[in-house]
């Protein structure tokens, strides 16, 4: 069978201090698209006929798929019975007769790969990054980085800052991910100690979340190429690692 379109076998589900990080390759075989557009709902079918670029299209329709086939197999149901929906800040949640105990997921893409944590807290985040120059990262980094975080961007040389901005977003982003408020939220107010990330790959919110418990991370980076973070609450999370298609 077409690893594309398997249910990856999967481990018990994670307990609560551990996060199953899913690495999503969003490059199948052309001739595989059909059968992973049949695995959407009829609401994602909808939104990836909306792409204006095929490219794009294809790697939503892949991350929705896959996204359906992982939980397909914590859920022991079929891709296409997996039940999500928004919740009230319109992050996408797991909902229905199905589901296991408190399992809740967070999804992100970028380039050929996605990554999906799946866990049993309740506010998950995940983010992923793939390098890129960014010509106006003075401006952004300005809009979204704490002063502590902007003290360690300006350290860097010129050639770093880049990927150094990167590994500081991702965190950022995967905060917001998991609590669901987006990229809506006052970004720069969030600060995260330590500022610097390449010091350490574990990381704590320290202000700029009022009204939620506190919230933990690790980051890393795939092949110096992609930057990605995970956030929940509680503490940092012990990361399992899976991979999609299974190799
Ligand atoms: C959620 C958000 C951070 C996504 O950022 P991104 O870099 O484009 O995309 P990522 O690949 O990291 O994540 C996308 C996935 O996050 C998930 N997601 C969507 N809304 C979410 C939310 N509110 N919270 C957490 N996760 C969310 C979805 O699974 C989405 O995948 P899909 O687009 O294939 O359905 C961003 O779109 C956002 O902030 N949205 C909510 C608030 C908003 O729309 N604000 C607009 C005015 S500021």
């Amino acid at each position: 069978m077409d690893p594309y379109l398997e249910t990856p076998a999967i481990a018990p589900a994670p307990d609560s201090g551990h996060v199953h990080a899913w690495r999503l390759h969003l490059s199948p075989p052309d001739a595989t698209l059909p059968a992973l557009h049949d695995l959407l709902s009829p609401e994602e079918r909808v939104k990836a006929a909306r792409f204006r670029f095929d490219h794009d299209r294809h790697r939503y329709i892949v991350a929705h798929a896959a996204l359906r086939l992982v939980l397909a197999g914590y859920l022991h149901c079929k891709p296409a019975d997996v039940l999500l929906q928004p919740g009230a800040l319109g992050k996408p949640l797991l909902a229905g007769p199905g589901r296991v105990g408190s399992l809740s997921f967070n999804l992100s893409h970028s380039g050929d790969w996605g990554l999906l944590g799946v866990g049993q807290q309740e506010h998950i985040g995940v983010d992923i990054e793939q390098y890129r120059d960014i010509p106006d990262l003075q401006e952004v980094a300005a809009t979204v980085l704490s002063e502590a975080e902007l003290s360690v961007l300006h350290t860097r040389p010129a050639q770093e800052r880049a990927a150094c901005f990167l590994r500081l977003w991702t965190r950022k982003e995967a905060v917001v991910k998991a609590t669901g408020a987006g990229i809506g939220t006052a970004l720069d107010a969030i600060e995260i100690d330590p500022a610097d990330p390449p010091l350490a790959d574990v990381f704590t919110v320290t202000a700029g979340l009022p009204d939620l418990p506190p919230l933990f991370g690790r980051s890393f980076a795939w092949d110096a190429d992609y930057f990605g973070a995970i956030v929940c609450e509680n503490a940092p999370p012990q990361l399992a690692w899976y991979e999609y298609p299974a190799r």
